[in-house]
């Protein structure tokens, strides 16, 4: 179809990727095995059988299990270098990555295996391909907030961190608990994102950007309950980066053709799409972009409107941008 070689040639950007969420069951087994790790699922068939979900809670149980079987920088280094080649075959020239340190620290895995890992293939992915990336560490909003700043520190000192995020669970966890990192962060001359309005009221939405001070919003689709916040928003240009294929499978809308992409492009929102964790959700980039286009019966305009909001939405130098487009 004419609309899907469109997107697949469209030079695209990722921006709402948390490399834990490409482990494809090919990978996960066999680093099971490699690792001696036991996992529920035996098979390739029988761990792809197992990625069926009712929200967030029961995604975040199977994806956190699939994050244990990664032990060594080695498995880090494979695992975003796989990603880093499916960009390359989607036509994604710049990506910003989520990774969630806590996760693997509770594994036993040092935070220099991880970070070199993730950071070596990333330095590859440039080199030979010239895909630009960023790496975005994600506080695990579930968890304790008191040793957060410990460990943004401790980061910052073994690699190039160029901003934060806050993930995991989001309801009975508001963004002001993670008011103090976020301000650190700030001072420290990063760039921070939220997952807000996901599964979590627009309530949450207006905590990320008064309290956190966010720049971007991840997800946000429950802003449209809210017409003041809608406003905000669009004033201030605050990007939303919005995962319509994550959103299917973890219900936050019961099909893709009831997604509230248009609303909010109609809205005058600056939203963006991406694919969260895409071996979990069914698809990469360009699978999400072309099926929510087909699905809301949105055209090439449209496409291109999603990129140009990306490009805006970046961390990445205005002459980066520049040549992105
Ligand atoms: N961690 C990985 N994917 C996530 C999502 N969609 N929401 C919150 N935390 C996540
Ligand atoms: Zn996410």
């Amino acid at each position: 179809e004419i609309l899907t070689d469109f997107v697949g040639n469209l030079p695209k950007i990722e921006l709402h990727l948390h490399i834990e969420g490409t482990l494809e069951p090919e990978l996960l087994i066999a680093l099971a095995q490699r690792n001696g790790v036991d996992i529920p699922y035996k098979t390739i068939e029988a761990a792809r059988a197992a990625y069926q979900f009712e929200d967030l809670q029961s995604f975040l149980n199977i994806y956190y299990l699939g994050a244990s079987v990664l032990r060594e920088e080695r498995d880090f280094y494979e695992l975003t270098l796989a990603y880093m080649s499916r960009c390359k075959a989607q036509q994604i020239r710049h990506v910003e990555l989520f990774f969630d340190p806590q996760t693997h620290l509770a594994n036993g895995v040092a935070l220099a295996a991880v970070m070199g890992g993730i950071t070596a293939a990333l330095r590859d992915a440039e080199r030979d391909w010239h895909i630009s990336s960023a790496l975005i560490l994600c506080f695990e909003r579930d968890r304790d907030p008191q040793p957060a700043v410990a460990l943004l520190e401790r980061a910052c000192a073994l690699g190039r961190i160029a901003g934060i995020g806050l993930d995991s669970a989001e309801l009975g966890n508001p963004p002001e608990k993670f008011q103090e990192v976020f301000k650190v962060a700030k001072s420290m001359g990063l760039h921070r994102v939220a997952h807000a309005g996901e599964e979590g009221p627009p309530s949450y939405i207006w905590q990320a950007l008064d309290v956190l001070d966010v720049e971007r919003i991840d997800h946000g689709v429950r802003c449209l309950e809210d017409p003041a916040l809608v406003r905000r928003l669009v004033d201030d240009r605050i990007p939303l980066t919005v995962c319509p294929f994550s959103n299917v499978a973890l219900k936050v809308f019961s099909r893709l053709s009831e997604h509230n992409l248009g609303r909010m492009l109609k809205a005058g929102l600056l939203a963006t799409i991406h694919s969260d964790d895409p071996a979990y959700f069914g698809g990469y980039l360009s699978e999400n972009i072309i099926g929510t286009l087909s699905d809301l019966d949105l055209t090439a305009k449209d496409a291109l409107l999603l990129e140009r909001n990306a490009v805006e939405a970046a961390f990445c130098t205005d002459q980066r941008k520049q040549s992105l487009f």
